[in-house]
């Protein structure tokens, strides 16, 4: 017994000395083909949740402008005469308000918006701001003072901003203004007051006041009706290459009432008609009572920015099937077989109104909307998260009818909520007998899921539909689901499998994108805002730093003949799970090559809380091809796995840019060092 100990013992110091005189050695097989990788590679997921789009990308600073809220002065104060009225100029939004004498020459009439948490405005930036009015009194005109207030100040006058709109005709007429702020407030009122005659009585006193709306006037790319621009900077910076929306669930609505219904989403902004969010209430937690949509940001702007981005468009539809996680099946949440008609004909009038000449109906709406040309759709979603047999029975329908009069556009299935099990395995198979063109994976999982799962798609079959992973994020466990930098760092080791299987993946989006600091209803996301600033998570940066240097053919990177994914070391065990602390180990990799850069790109991530030495050996190259420029390294890495970046301090985790002497390369190969749990990208010029 105690020589077999002893003969043990010995194996493991021979197995320790072996393995600190090997390096980790990542081949490169820089002279193959290597596999195309799509340009949607690594896109986003938005869905107005969190208040991302009203109260956060969609600039507006009004809530609840057209007075269609349920209460219809939600988000509204009055003060003195003020009515609801319900027979307004648009037939969709009815609602408007009456602004009447007070009663008194001392009182006043007026209506004050809290905006979306406050309204956020900046010194020296200007602010639009329109609303429909009429004069409905016995007088000439009426005057409406427009003020930017800031009620908790302590100073002189609350108002800090103002103007005057002259209200002169009984027709219902557009009216504008600009201001300028000489503040910065995050939290400032809108108030519209009806100026009164100095003590005089004017019973006639009467002004119809309708979609008051307060507008940058700078806005993403200058567009009219347009982003909130450091948001959607923000968003630019991420270079997406494709752009999934509106969502999520609320593709599905809790009913199918209230599913998105993209036709209601364009035309005039004032008779677009709000829809009520489920994410106001699916979360009693954290409820949101004044959270509908406006649908202020449609499809024609999701169409817009997505061209302006430079993503392609990922329009989702209802499959005519409400969200099943809200509905028992005797609800009947979904429209029958023989109803499902109307919602084939929305995915066919969806594909006229973006690529249609501009003399079809819904390529003429596109039209006038202000973009004649295309947007060059060349993808659909049907459904989000469906399953059982009632989605492949509806989609079937759709994929019929898509296939039939739109062969080019290749339709996204479903593969349900579920990231494996029966009913994700049942869905799989049911896409690839009605032979979609990509399918749809979620996963919001734990930690261990992201290091199991690097090598994922290393298995799956490289014929039929290709894989949209659609949604994804590590959503800590133990109380760590929320952003943090060890959960960016999984994600990053679980994207080196996204990448090395470019054959199987073509699009891949974390989840969810946007967030408002106060108005959050899931967590983590990639960027957070409040009413004045962005935020950029550590997963926006896992995420910016694969999309930027996303290459053009994804090559093998091998390490003692294996793929990279979870090794400690040169012959030691695989995919070690992370530990209770949420801790992986091992080495992550992946490799493009940049064909229009001419670049090779080297992904590593060291989950290991030591540093490891990696040697980084180009293969197959040509003799006349020698590798010795400068390395860019650019590095993720915090030394406290649960750091996070904050509104107030957003930069704690942050890319480092470093270069690498050219004289390290030997041969075309090159050693250097990868810090403790540190996501690395190493680019150099060919
Ligand atoms: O991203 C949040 C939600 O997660 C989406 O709406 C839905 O598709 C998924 O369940």
């Amino acid at each position: 017994m105690k020589a077999r100990r002893t003969i043990a013992a010995l194996a493991a110091m021979l197995t320790c000395i072996t393995m600190a005189a090997q390096s980790n050695t990542l081949v490169i097989e820089a002279g193959s083909k290597g596999i195309p990788i799509q340009k949607t590679m690594f896109g986003l997921f938005f869905e107005d949740l969190n208040f991302a789009a009203d109260g956060g990308l969609y600039a507006e600073k009004i809530k609840n402008r057209s007075f269609e809220f349920d209460n219809p002065l939600a988000g509204w104060d009055v003060i003195g005469n003020v009515c609801v009225m319900a027979d307004g100029p648009f037939a969709n939004n009815p609602h408007y308000v009456r602004l009447g004498y007070p009663g008194h020459p001392s009182m006043i009439t007026g209506i004050c918006n809290e905006g979306f948490f406050g309204i956020g405005v900046e010194a020296g930036s200007e602010y639009r701001v329109s609303m429909w009015a009429r004069n409905a009194g016995d007088r000439p005109q009426e005057q409406i003072s427009i003020q930017l207030c800031q009620p908790s100040t302590m100073g002189d006058d609350q108002t800090f901003c103002q103007g005057v709109i002259t209200v002169d005709s009984p027709q219902w007429k557009k009216y504008e203004l600009v201001l300028k702020s000489p503040l910065t407030v995050a939290k400032a009122e809108f108030r519209a007051m009806l100026v009164r005659e100095h003590k005089a009585h004017t019973p006639g006193q009467a002004v119809d006041l309708e979609h008051i709306s307060l507008f940058p006037v700078e806005t993403f790319n200058g567009d009219e009706n347009g982003m909130r621009k450091d948001i959607a900077e923000a968003i630019q910076e991420l270079h997406p290459g494709v752009f999934r929306f509106p969502g999520g669930c609320i593709v599905e609505g809790t009913n199918l009432e209230t599913r998105y219904q993209w036709k209601n989403s364009v035309g005039p902004v004032e008779n677009r008609p709000i829809n009520k969010t489920r994410w106001s209430y699916t979360f009693p937690h954290r409820m949101f009572p004044d959270y509908y949509q406006s649908y202020g940001m449609g499809f024609y702007e999701y169409f817009r920015f997505a061209e302006e981005i430079g993503a392609e468009p990922l329009p989702v539809v209802s499959c005519g099937i409400a969200c099943q996680f809200e509905n028992e099946p005797h609800w009947h949440s979904d429209a029958s077989l023989e109803d499902l008609q109307p919602f084939v004909d929305d995915a066919l009038d969806l594909i006229e109104f973006a690529n249609g000449p501009v003399d079809s109906k819904w390529g003429r709406v596109r039209a006038e909307m202000g973009h004649p040309e295309p947007f060059g759709m060349k993808y659909i979603g049907i459904g989000n998260e469906q399953w059982g047999e009632g989605y492949p029975q509806r989609l079937a329908l759709f994929v019929k009818a898509i296939r039939a009069k739109y062969p080019e556009i290749a339709i996204i299935g479903s593969s349900g909520p579920y990231k494996d099990g029966a009913d994700f395995e049942y869905l799989w198979k049911e896409m690839r007998a009605l032979d979609v063109d990509l399918v749809d994976e979620h996963y919001y999982a734990d930690e261990k899921f992201f290091t199991e799962n690097a090598a994922r798609y290393d298995s799956y079959p490289r014929t039929g539909p290709k894989v949209f992973a659609g949604e994804y994020a590590c959503h800590g466990t133990d109380g760590r689901k929320w952003n943090h930098f060890n959960a960016s760092l999984l994600e990053a080791a679980f994207m080196t499998g996204l990448e090395r299987n470019a054959d199987v993946v073509h699009m891949a989006s974390y989840a969810p994108l946007l967030a408002h600091v106060e108005g959050w209803q899931w967590r983590p996301d990639m960027i957070w805002f409040d009413n004045l600033q962005t935020m950029r998570s550590c997963s926006y940066y896992v995420q910016q730093m694969y999309a930027a240097n996303c290459g053009t053919h994804s090559l093998p990177v091998l390490m003692d003949g294996e793929i990279v994914a979870g090794q400690t070391g040169p012959g030691s065990d695989k995919l070690n799970g992370p530990d209770s602390a949420g801790f992986g180990e091992g080495l992550y990799a992946s490799a493009v090559r940049d064909e229009a850069r001419r670049q090779y790109i080297v992904k590593v991530v060291n989950l290991a809380s030591e540093a490891q030495e990696i040697t980084l050996q180009f293969k197959g190259l040509s003799r006349k091809e020698t590798l010795d420029a400068p390395v860019t390294c650019t590095v993720l890495h915090s030394d406290d796995p649960y750091a996070e970046n904050t509104i107030d301090v957003p930069d704690t985790v942050v890319p480092v840019v470093s270069t690498l002497d050219a004289s390290l390369w030997h041969k075309n190969t090159l050693t250097t060092t990868i810090g403790p749990r540190s996501f690395a990208v190493y680019s150099v010029d060919y």
